[in-house]
């Protein structure tokens, strides 16, 4: 155990309140004669400027959440499945990898390579792309999750795609557009969601691809688009696709629900499939966050498809060259979870059972809600609840009404009237729905 005196501590902080830094000494060896002289400034001084950075849009209200003293608070902010009774769910299939893992001798805690597990990104790519996969010219590494994946693939664009713009929809999952900034790319938005109408601006999304400059980068989600849930229909995937056919963008899918929207981890996959199979340019961020509940094991993986073998070896080299500054290769434990079930058949069988048991929970609580809302007297329109698919409810609430719901009845959503429909459970249904009832009663749920 480590432990300070308080003497110590008093020591080491007022040495640190004491140093003076000299800025010029830092750039000592490019200064010359002409440099403005730079005053000197205290580390004090130079810390009290830092301003306060804003909390983040989801994650900080799950921080509020578990702030919150009341005893009745209903945590509908973060989509993390829960189980019937509001509790985190390890599947039993990812349990029983731990521990055969556990008791394998050949599994250690060396490092891994920079591009990750690449047992593991085999399995990860034949689980996103398929059985007939073209594996050989899938250049893939192992990312922290899909986050990691976004700001990887980002990064490798932005240092080697010759059009920095990319559109992703609108909305979309609010750290799209902070990733992709932070590359260096230039975000743009993409019509997506009609709150009008409370569904897919289909008119409005063909226009903005057929308007996007030559070769632009497309952020399309996979399936259960985030935060709306919805979805485009085989038929709206194929006008799109005709449009993606004139203008030649490149794609990059988000796929961080496979499995999870539909409970058919081939049917999730489609639209995906359908894009490679047609022979588009494609890059994937894939997470194994919600369909594996492997949220905190950060495991995800980044891909791009290559013309060729030998493409993909060069493709391969650049992303290891953008990882090995950012954190050197990524941790071991979640990719050896995921490699043990998908190399298993048994084992890949029982989790299959068990990620379509988590999506038809999630599924029930969205037509409950729908039902107990009319029930409890509400007399608006909820269909577009009941059509959205995947985590989320796209509700139609707007911020004041969020707000209302967070302090008037202890109920943490995101903003923009997104509810996580994996926080529902039986005890808690009847009163989000009065709560619901009540702050949109008389009042408009489109925008
Ligand atoms: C969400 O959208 O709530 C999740 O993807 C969690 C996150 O990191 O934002």
């Amino acid at each position: 155990m480590v432990s300070f005196r308080i003497s110590t501590i008093l020591l080491l902080s007022t040495r640190v309140s004491d140093v003076v830094l000299s800025v010029t000494a830092f750039s000592a060896a490019s200064a010359d004669a002409s440099s403005p002289t730079v005053p000197s400034t205290s580390l004090e001084t130079i810390w009290n400027e830092v301003p306060e950075g804003p909390p983040d849009a989801i994650l900080g209200i799950a921080q509020a959440f578990r702030a919150a003293p009341d005893e009745h608070k209903v945590n509908v902010c973060v989509g993390a499945y829960r189980d019937a009774k509001g509790l985190p769910w390890v599947l039993p299939s990812v349990r029983k990898a731990e521990e055969i893992m556990l008791s394998d001798d050949k599994e250690n805690k060396e490092y891994l390579p920079i591009d990750g597990d690449q047992a593991y990104v085999a399995k990860a790519l034949t689980f996103a792309y398929g059985a007939n996969a073209p594996l050989e010219r899938i250049a893939g590494v192992q990312t922290l999750s899909g986050t990691g994946a976004c700001r990887i693939g980002g990064q490798f664009l932005a240092d080697f795609y010759p059009n920095k713009n990319i559109y992703v929809p609108d909305p979309t999952w609010g750290n799209h557009h902070k990733i992709f900034a932070g590359c260096g790319l230039n975000v743009n938005t993409y019509r997506y969601y009609d709150r009008s109408t409370n569904r897919l601006n289909l008119e409005g999304m063909l226009k903005d691809f057929k308007d996007a400059p030559d070769g632009s980068i497309l952020l399309l989600h996979a399936c259960a688009h985030n935060p709306t849930g919805c979805d485009p229909t085989d038929e709206q995937w194929s006008q799109l696709l005709e449009v993606i056919k004139e203008k030649g963008p490149l794609i990059f899918f988000a796929s961080a629900y496979q499995g999870f929207a539909s409970g058919d981890a081939e049917a999730d996959a489609k639209a995906l499939r359908r894009v490679v199979d047609a022979g588009f340019p494609v890059l994937l961020a894939q997470s194994f966050a919600k369909n594996f509940g492997l949220y905190g094991e950060r495991c995800g993986t980044l891909s791009v498809v290559c013309k060729d073998a030998a493409q993909k070896d060069i493709l391969m080299s650049q992303l290891k060259c953008i990882i090995r500054p950012m954190y050197s290769s990524p941790p071991r434990h979640g990719s050896s979870i995921v490699r043990t079930v998908l190399s298993d058949e048994k084992l890949t069988e029982q989790y299959y059972t068990e990620c379509a048991s988590m999506a038809d929970r999630i599924q029930s609580m969205r037509s409950r809600l729908v039902e107990t809302l009319k029930e409890v007297g509400s007399t608006h329109d909820w269909s577009h609840v009941t059509e959205q698919i995947g985590m989320f409810a796209f509700t139609g609430m707007n911020s004041e009404m969020c707000d209302e719901l967070t302090d008037q009845y202890a109920i943490y959503l995101t903003r923009d009237g997104r509810i996580s429909l994996a926080g529902l459970n039986e005890k808690n249904l009847v009163y989000v729905a009065k709560s619901i009832h009540a702050i949109t009663d008389g009042k408009s749920i489109t925008q």
